[in-house]
């Protein structure tokens, strides 16, 4: 396997092929992210990302979970319908403690790839490396023809050490930062992969940044987007570029198109719009290290992630991709219809984040009915972008026609969307939704819907 492919696969302990039982220990380590650059970590079983859980539909997944770290936590499965007492917030679970255990149990429901990380201090804990990804495959769904089926997790990082470009501290009490340097699967960009020109390979890219926007494009080659959120669409679309926000996943094949050439996947810049708030906003330059870090938010320069060498021979020509790959229906007819305000205020000990005027945990409850969809308005009344997150429950994005559960607000701008409350076993209790730039959540861009 080459170098960037992702993290192993979480070590199968039960011998029953509908059951996936593994363990995951979560625990502080040192990582060397850059050579030479020792990093003190937090991760699970000692690997960032962490070990990647691998199911099909309908299988138990089991995992037991113990707590290393010397701070309470929790584990949240993002994008998948777990049952409301699995879901790993402290509405639902007592956080587990220092040197405690707990087990979770859910069945995979959906085809797609989903990642989990912890849902308390998750500013923190998420930054210092706990993350991984789970990839559910549906073995009806149609063949695609890729040579490889693999991930792309893409963060980034503040390293320690004296010549550190972020003095500590700096990006939590403010508006989310991007960090000093980008990771792909845990190593530095810019990888380098060899592949042969026309070869399929099916990459699986999910952003668990705290706060970095990636708005890629795959230059010197051909990329189609076959999955989101959601699990596939229900045909291949071409991509010249596309904006995976914080939470975010996208399912896409990719190929070189000439012999002898490089494909590079690209993060191109973006401004999340924070540099326009003024004041804290455009650091860019101060202390930062060596052209890949930012202190602001405006990622103004390219970076290359992964790079496909395509040496030898071409292969005589892309397999046949089918053209539908599934059935995608749209949404209800929503019942009720609700709006969220998002709202940001800087004040002498720092931003908060507000929902509707209130700053979680003072966010007004809301409740839902099992079996319902709604329509969600939710009005970004700030100058920066907010990737709104949903717990449990996929929504319909009205304008993207596509089933998600994190969708980017554009800096004042309104997005619609149509949440389903599917009444499966277990879906009654307290969800989150938030903004899942993680220093907005914490910041207090949260709240709750309980739904019965
Ligand atoms: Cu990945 Cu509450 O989020
Ligand atoms: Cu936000």
């Amino acid at each position: 396997m080459e170098r960037h492919t992702s993290a192993a696969t979480a070590r199968d302990d039960n011998p029953d092929p509908n059951v996936v039982e593994i363990s995951l220990r979560a625990a502080p380590t040192e990582l060397e992210y850059v050579p030479g650059r020792r990093t003190q970590a937090w991760a699970y079983n000692g690997a960032v990302p962490g070990p990647m859980i691998r199911a099909k539909v309908g299988d138990e997944i089991v995992v037991h979970f113990s707590n290393g770290l010397p701070e309470a936590t929790t584990i949240h499965w993002h994008g998948l319908r777990v049952p409301a007492s699995m879901d790993g917030t402290a509405m639902m679970q007592d956080p587990v403690q220092p040197g405690s255990t707990f087990d979770y149990r859910f069945t995979a429901l959906d085809a797609g790839t989903f990642w989990y990380h912890p849902h308390m201090h998750s500013d923190v804990q998420v930054d210092k490396g706990l993350y991984g990804t789970i990839v559910v495959d549906d073995p009806s769904a149609p063949a695609v023809p890729a040579v490889v089926d693999e991930m792309v997790v893409l963060d980034d990082v503040h390293l320690d050490g004296p010549s550190s470009g972020s003095p500590m501290g700096m990006g939590r009490m403010s508006m989310g930062q991007d960090g000093d340097f980008v990771l792909v699967n845990g190593a530095r960009a810019n990888v380098e992969i060899s592949v042969r020109a026309g070869e399929m390979r099916r990459w699986r890219i999910v952003n668990t940044a705290n706060a970095r926007f990636f708005r890629l494009a795959l230059s010197g080659g051909t990329m189609l987007r076959i999955g989101g959120d959601a699990g596939l669409l229900a045909q291949p679309e071409p991509v010249s570029e596309m904006l995976l926000v914080n939470g975010q996943r996208a399912d896409v094949l990719v190929y070189v198109n000439q012999p002898k050439t490089t494909a590079v996947l690209q993060a191109l810049p973006y401004d999340r719009g924070m540099g326009s708030m003024g004041g804290m906003g455009r650091m860019g330059g101060m202390g930062s290290m060596g052209g890949m870090g930012r202190m602001g938010t405006i990622s103004s320069e390219i970076i290359d992630l992964v790079r496909m060498v395509a040496n030898g021979d071409p292969i005589a020509r892309p397999g046949i991709l089918p053209e539908r790959l599934r059935t995608v229906s749209a949404a209800a007819q929503a019942v009720r219809a609700r709006s969220f305000r998002l709202g940001a205020r800087m004040s002498p000990s720092g931003w908060t984040f507000s929902i509707n005027g209130s700053v979680w945990p003072n966010v007004p409850l809301v409740e839902s009915s099992l079996g319902d969809t709604e329509t969600w308005q939710v009005v970004n009344e700030t100058g920066m972008d907010h990737p709104f997150h949903l717990h449990g429950f996929f929504f319909w994005v009205r304008g993207r026609q596509e089933w998600m559960d994190t969708v980017n607000v554009p800096a004042s701008a309104t997005v619609e969307l149509q949440p389903y409350f599917d009444a499966r076993p277990g879906a009654a209790g307290s969800w989150m939704y938030h903004c899942h730039i993680l220093e907005h959540a914490e910041g207090g861009m949260m709240g709750e819907v309980r739904v019965r």
